[in-house]
Formats: structure tokens, sequence, C-alpha cells
């Protein structure tokens, strides 16, 4: 709920601290009076002006992330991202700290984490469709709509692990919000990540698969500690193959009705554990 997280929240347009407004319990206000609604489905919007918009995963591809995500194909990735997060983080002085997911999407991985380390979670999304079903996705997730590339409105220090999960990653305002022991969490598709599907529906859209991209752009202010390669091999069915393409940024996702036959393909992907510096 975001009365769980709201310790950690700041306001979008003065940074100050926000609280959950006494009796009503629906809307936080800041120390100089911005007023934000909480949603019905549970969720705030702490967008500062319009946002990325654009790059907000509409209802459609979120229902698709969801379906395909709640098959379990990607319970590994969940299961290697949950592990992960219970060996780092603050240790002692995580008490008084979150877990942060920037770029949620539904709240699956936080969700997986936060089963594994006793801490509230801020699931940040652009997406208000993401959001709704990311605050249903845990009793103490908080989601938050928000744009992981402008300044975030987190409080500084607060997050004892930093998570990000195929999402925008904006490392300067990771580095801010995470506790000076904290660790990020990043993961990142490999090349041959859904291989047998990236020609046939164009799923290379965003292209992140490079290591050396990821490297170079948290050189500055992260250094790698540990690297987790992690592969699979499900066998989808054609919905499901409808779905993972359906799901993603790609000029196929109005199409995925078309896609006929299902079948193997290959999931690998690259989690990275990162320290500040
Ligand atoms: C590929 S999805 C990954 C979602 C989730 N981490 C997962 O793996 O299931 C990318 C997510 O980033 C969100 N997103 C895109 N642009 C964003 C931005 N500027 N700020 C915050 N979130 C953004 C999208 O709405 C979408 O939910
Ligand atoms: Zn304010």
């Amino acid at each position: 709920m975001i009365s769980d997280v709201v310790d950690w929240l700041s306001c979008p347009h003065c940074a100050t601290a926000l609280i959950v407004e006494a009796g009503a319990g629906s809307r936080l206000v800041c120390e100089e009076g911005h007023a934000f609604d909480v949603a019905r489905p549970g969720y705030v919007s702490l967008l500062a002006g319009a946002g990325a918009g654009g790059t907000a995963d509409t209802a459609a591809m979120v229902a698709d992330r969801a379906a395909f995500l709640g098959a379990g194909h990607y319970a590994g990735i969940a299961d290697l991202v949950a592990g992960l997060a219970s060996e780092v983080g603050a240790g002692d002085d995580s008490e008084g700290t979150c877990v942060l997911d920037l770029g949620a999407g539904t709240g699956y991985y936080l969700a997986r984490v936060l089963d594994a380390v006793d801490r509230p979670g801020i699931a940040l999304d652009i997406s208000k469709h993401a959001a709704r079903l990311a605050a249903k996705a845990h009793p103490r997730i908080g989601a938050v709509v928000a744009d992981a590339w402008a300044g975030l409105p987190v409080r500084g220090r607060s997050a004892s692990v930093v998570l990000n999960v195929f999402a925008p990653r904006n490392p300067r305002e990771m580095r801010r919000v995470l506790h000076p022991r904290g660790r990020a969490i990043v993961v990142v598709p490999e090349p041959d990540h859904l291989r047998e599907l990236i020609a046939e529906y164009a799923l290379m859209a965003v292209d992140d698969r490079k290591p050396e991209r990821l490297r170079e752009q948290f050189a500055d202010r992260f250094r790698i500690e540990s690297e987790h390669p992690h592969s699979a091999r499900p066998t989808l069915s054609a919905e499901q193959v409808s779905q993972v393409v359906g799901m993603g940024p790609n000029a196929w996702h109005e199409r995925a009705e078309e896609v006929r036959s299902g079948g193997a393909v290959t999931v690998a992907v690259r989690a990275y554990v990162l320290s500040p510096t």
C-alpha cells in the first residue's frame, strides 16, 4: 500500500516530504501543500509534467505481460533476482530502507523480492496500467507513476536494493536514491534472448543487448560486483508467443493475434549486481 512507502517518497514539484493526509487516506500532501490523489486501484501518480508518455506500456501490453509472466516461463529470472536481493542490500543498515523497482511493470519481480526481503517496496513505472497491477502484486508494494528519466520522486539514500529489470536505466538517479551500503540489481537480455522470435516479429526494437553499453552507462557511478547469467528453454504455446510479442515494444504488437504457432524459445538474460562508487 502507498502508506507502506510514503516515508521514502518526495514531492515531484518541490522535493519536500509527503505524508498521507490525516483522515482521508486517499491523498498525499507535501510540506508546500502540493496534493496527489491516490487512485482507487491503490497507486499514486507523482508525475511532475506530461512525462515520457510515449514509452509507457499500454493496457494491452500490460495485459499480455501479466498473462505471460503468470504462466511462469520467467520464474527462473524472478528466483535469481530474489536470491540476489536477499544476499545483498544494506545488511544490518537495511532497517529504515525500502526496495525500489524502476520500470516495475506489473510488479512481478518486486513481489518475489519482497517475499525474500522483509522491507516495503516502491514499484515505479510511467504506465498507469502497470501501476494498477503492481499495486496489487504484494501487500508491501506501494505503486507510483513517475518518469524514470526525470528526477525520481524518491528521497536520497532510501533504497537498500534498486531493481531494474528490462527497463529504462537512469544511473544518476539510481545512485542518488541508493543507500551507501545498498546494491543495484540490473537485468538485461543477452544477445540470443528470444532469438527464435526476433527476426519473425521484429523484437529487437530496443537495443540494450550489449554488455558494453551497460558497463559504459554505469561506469561513472557504480562498480560491477558480480554477474549472473541465466538461461532456459521453455516451450511456448501460440498464445504465449503472441503474449511475449505483444508485451514488448515492437511493430508487431497490434498484430499479435496473427501468431499461429508456438515452440521452444531461448530465454537468456544476465543479472548484474552493482555497488555504488
Ligand atoms: C519491458 S517492460 C519491463 C517491466 C518489468 N520490469 C518486467 O520485466 O516485467 C518496461 C517497463 O518500463 C516502463 N517504462 C517505460 N518508460 C519509462 C519511463 N520513462 N519511466 C518509468 N517507466 C518506464 C514501461 O511502462 C514498462 O512497464
Ligand atoms: Zn511540493
